[in-house]
């Protein structure tokens, strides 16, 4: 039986702080024991609106960082982008307000027993479940390096102390208003030739997983992508979140993201079929 979601539970995580960082807002939920099972990777269900506004569908939301020390023992962190309905309710509710929380979900970034030189590549809020994994990936022994990437500064998640746990950390945006103009991408194959990677972490737009995928192919850099495909269940059980991928043999099948994922082996997703109707024929 699979191992995914076995430990996930459904709790009142209460609001400790909502603070405003650029464009995104840092939530920091109690979570008390659920703490012991996140691993950097997953993910939790988040159910939105009150009573008298539900939203039908839970929202999911990258774990960005937990602790099991402080005043308030277990603390669960989220960066969260405001853009729909489900997500502004959730970052306009304040210090004190009870959340209906589902996880740690999904499968989780795969830790190597000895020591790589590690690449961790955000793109805008995808940011936030790598800092987490720079420290267990620091703790391991690895050299961790990092790019994050995104349109504009505010876009750009890169807290203080996130730096610290990161060997070094170059920040590219597109209009050029912090760090260097351009995508993250860029120092890439340069970075590959000169046998400074030996594995990939990435998370962000499918665009930037796919286009990352491209550079590797052909090259003994394993990519682990955390993929981003809409989900309504969360759990498996409603198919939104299928993305082809292919199996040792060669056969692609469409797979569940949420419980086959978020993190996935990107040299196995068919990134040129993601979105097509997978079978049909023309
Ligand atoms: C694994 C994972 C991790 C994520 N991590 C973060 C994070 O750390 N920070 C962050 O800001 N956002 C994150 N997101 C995105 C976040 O879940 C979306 O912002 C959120 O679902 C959009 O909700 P909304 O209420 O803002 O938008 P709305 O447009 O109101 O909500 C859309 C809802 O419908 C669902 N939906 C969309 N298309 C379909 C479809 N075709 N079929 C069925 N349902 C559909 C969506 O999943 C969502 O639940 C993550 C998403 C995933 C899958
Ligand atoms: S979101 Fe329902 S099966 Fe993945």
């Amino acid at each position: 039986m699979s191992e995914i979601n076995r430990q996930a539970q459904q709790l009142s995580a209460t609001i400790l702080s909502n603070k405003r960082i650029g464009q995104y807002h840092q939530i920091l939920l109690n979570v008390g024991e659920m703490v012991r099972h996140c691993r950097p990777g997953n993910f939790v269900a988040i159910s939105i609106g009150d009573e008298s506004s539900a939203l039908v569908l839970r929202r999911a939301f990258a774990i960005s960082r937990v602790s099991d020390r402080g005043e308030y023992g277990g603390t669960l962190e989220l960066i969260v982008a405001p853009h729909g309905a489900g997500s502004r309710w959730l970052c306009s509710q304040g210090e004190n307000v009870e959340l209906d929380v589902v996880g740690p979900l999904g499968k989780a970034f795969g830790i190597p027993t000895t020591p790589v030189q590690a690449m961790l590549i955000g793109g805008a809020y995808g940011s936030a479940p790598l800092f987490g994994l720079a420290e267990v990936l620091k703790a391991r022994g690895c050299r961790v390096d990092m790019i994050l990437g995104a349109s504009t500064s505010s876009q750009v998640y890169a807290p203080l102390e996130g730096k610290r746990s990161v060997n070094s950390l170059k920040i590219y945006t597109e209009d050029g208003s912090t760090g260097t103009t351009g995508i993250v991408t860029d120092p890439l194959r340069e970075l590959i030739e000169a046998g400074q990677i030996d594995v990939i972490y990435s998370c962000g737009s499918m665009g930037m997983l796919a286009a990352i995928q491209k550079i590797v192919e052909g090259t003994d850099v394993v990519h682990q992508a955390s993929v981003e495909e809409a989900m309504a269940c969360g759990i498996g059980v409603c198919m939104t979140c299928v993305l082809p991928v292919a199996a040792e043999d060669g056969s692609v099948s469409m797979l569940r993201s949420c419980i086959d994922g978020p993190v996935m082996d990107g040299a196995r997703v068919k990134w040129d079929l993601v979105g097509e109707v997978f079978g049909a024929t023309s």
